[in-house]
């Protein structure tokens, strides 16, 4: 049987497409496995959850480097590559990448974004959404290239905006299309390398 692919999840913050990363790698059919959680954040909640599931979670903060982005992805680059990382699986981290670690990972590294891309790339999605009259939202993963959620796109989930929905519910209900839509996109996509 081929070797399951290494797959590095980067986080920020509470790490729920993560956990939804990992609980899919449990499956013994599944084709990649989750070999490392990290995080830019020494606060962000999924490292805790990771670690709880026995992945390896490590954070290389941000912080320190200033404003020197390129230098802290430098550092997380190594990182992803002394543990044999392959393809790395963007869930909610919250960095602007440089060209750096784009075209490192050229083709490698996917993002999920709580938007039908190429509509409202960026922050605040639901809320543009909802402002605009939408009567539908949905979720994107796709390639990350040097445009900001500007990659190709490899997978979408739409939900319907019901009358009456905030940004919350809405976020609520596109997150649960987001735990089904990565796990499945990310098999597919490795399927293919
Ligand atoms: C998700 O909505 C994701 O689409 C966006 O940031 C949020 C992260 O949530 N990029 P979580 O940390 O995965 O719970």
């Amino acid at each position: 049987m081929k070797a399951k692919t290494k797959v590095a999840a980067l986080i920020s913050g509470r790490g729920s497409n993560m956990e939804a990363l990992v609980r899919a790698a449990q499956d013994p059919a599944c084709p990649f496995e989750i070999a490392l959680v990290l995080a830019n954040k020494a606060d962000a909640g999924g490292l805790a959850t990771a670690e709880a599931a026995g992945i390896e979670a490590l954070c290389v903060p941000s912080k320190p480097f200033g404003k020197d982005r390129e230098a802290h992805e430098r550092a997380v680059d190594a990182a992803l590559r002394e543990r044999g990382v392959e393809v790395i699986a963007l869930a909610g981290y919250m960095r602007i990448l440089t060209p750096f670690l784009v075209d490192a990972w050229e083709g490698r590294m996917l993002n999920i974004h709580p938007s039908l891309l190429p509509k409202y790339p960026g922050l605040d999605t639901h809320a543009r959404a909802i402002a605009a009259g939408d009567t539908e939202a949905g979720c994107t993963v796709h390639l990350v290239t040097a445009g900001v959620d500007e990659g190709p796109i490899l997978g979408q989930a739409r939900v319907a905006i019901e009358a009456g929905d905030d940004d919350h519910a809405l976020a609520a209900r596109v997150l649960k299309e987001e735990h089904r839509l990565y796990p499945a996109v990310l098999a597919e996509f490795v399927r293919g390398l």
